[in-house]
């Protein structure tokens, strides 16, 4: 008896994912692999992918285009959530798993499979969120993580892969690990594992580097819809319209790198390169159009919800019922967030230079210095009499 019959593999057309097929088979004793790859919008070709699984030996090879949903189910409301990680990464990898492993799950249900597989390594956050979100959404599926168990070094994976027709990398092989998609590259490994080294120019694509950037400034306005950007410049953007084109203008200007040393849910901190040019603009003019909107609480209460919903994916936990409650309260939160936010793209920087929404509780009569002040200034010494008095009274009598 096999660990399954049939299975349903995440699959990249990486050495590490094509090994998984053969190794499910005759290691594990699976009699079926079909293999699912998600396009993500990573631009690599998915049609030598789909033959190369099959070359591999898969029964079957599926590719689906998911890059609408991942923006408008997952990118977006990690924008009006304000998601950053350790307050810097904007979840570009995290945001994809999830996504990655609904389709997984209904594929599996579609095709009668008993199993779900994935080749990700036991070191790693990927392989949490796959497992975590595959079980959130069809607890009788088994999840198979081959990678996680065989033991197997880079060389012996490539020569195990060569015995069953799965040819070794012909260039050599970037000493970088990339995963990219429509929000970005996330960059480890190589002269990267050393934190005190510089990254090199060379590993980035997306972003160019400030000493090329365009020496005037760029200016952009970005329409929101409901927490929600919906045009760029006065013209209405599709989701994949919005981030592409923020991709391109923003990573012109060189914003989005970040460089960080990343706690890992499994323990481990990890020296991470990001470039996300247009998460990286988008989630400052949101938050920017936000603080003109919201009330004071509102606003800061929701700063704790980020922080937590921010962790929570990070750490595989999209599907799951804490997740669920925080969504229903930032999209509370939303149903003003109208308005436009006018950001500077310039040397590496999105500036924020202007905001304006016919929801704005910036109320020019109280705000000015000027003649037309309507604040009743007298009242404010009441207030500051009650407001004082807990501390004035702990001062009494403790002298
Ligand atoms: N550390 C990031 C995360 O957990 C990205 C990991 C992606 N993989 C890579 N090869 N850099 O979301």
């Amino acid at each position: 008896m096999g660990r399954a019959k049939k299975v349903v593999l995440a699959y990249s057309g990486g050495v590490d994912t094509s090994v998984c097929i053969p190794y499910l088979k005759h290691e594990w004793g699976v009699e079926e692999v079909i293999t699912l790859a998600a396009d993500l919008g990573q631009g690599e070709e998915l049609e030598p992918i789909r033959e190369k699984a099959l070359k591999s030996g898969a029964s079957e090879s599926l590719v689906i285009d998911v890059r609408e949903s991942f923006i408008r189910d997952y990118a977006f409301a990690a924008i009006q959530a304000n998601a950053l990680y350790e307050n810097r990464y904007p979840l570009g990898t995290a945001l994809a798993r999830p996504l990655i492993a609904k389709i997984l799950v209904e594929t599996a249900e579609k095709y009668g499979a008993d199993a779900i597989a994935h080749g990700c390594t036991g070191k790693g956050n990927d392989q949490v969120r796959f497992d975590v979100s595959c079980a959130a959404l069809n607890p009788s599926l088994k999840i198979l993580a081959p990678a996680r168990e065989w033991g197997m070094s880079r060389e012996e994976t490539i020569a195990y892969g060569e015995r069953f027709g799965i040819p070794a990398p012909v260039k050599k092989s970037s000493p970088y690990s990339i995963d990219k998609n429509l929000l970005g590259r996330s960059i480890e490994a190589g002269v990267l594992e050393d934190p005190n080294v510089e990254p090199p120019e060379e590993i980035y694509e997306m972003t160019k580097a400030i000493a090329d950037t365009p020496d005037v400034p760029e200016y952009m306005e970005i329409g929101f819809r409901n927490g929600i950007p919906v045009t760029i410049n006065g013209e209405e953007k599709s989701p994949i319209g919005m981030i592409e084109c923020l991709n391109t203008a923003a990573g012109n200007h060189g914003i989005g790198r970040i460089d960080m040393i990343e706690n890992r849910l499994v323990g481990i901190k990890s020296r991470e390169i990001y470039e996300s040019p247009a998460m990286t603009v988008l989630i400052q003019a949101h938050r920017d159009l936000e603080s003109l909107i919201l009330t004071a609480d509102v606003t800061h209460y929701k700063r704790g919800i980020e922080e937590t919903y921010t962790q929570m994916v990070y750490n595989g936990l999209w599907y799951s019922p804490l997740k669920a409650a925080l969504d229903a309260f930032i999209q509370k939160t939303q149903e003003r967030v109208n308005g436009t936010v006018r950001v500077k793209l310039y040397k590496g920087n999105a500036i924020i230079v202007g905001r304006s929404s016919g929801n704005s509780m910036y109320t020019p009569d109280l705000a000015t210095y000027g003649a037309d002040d309507k604040f009743d200034h007298k009242a404010a010494e009441g207030f500051i009499y009650v407001w004082g008095l807990p501390t004035r009274i702990w001062a009494q009598i403790g002298k």
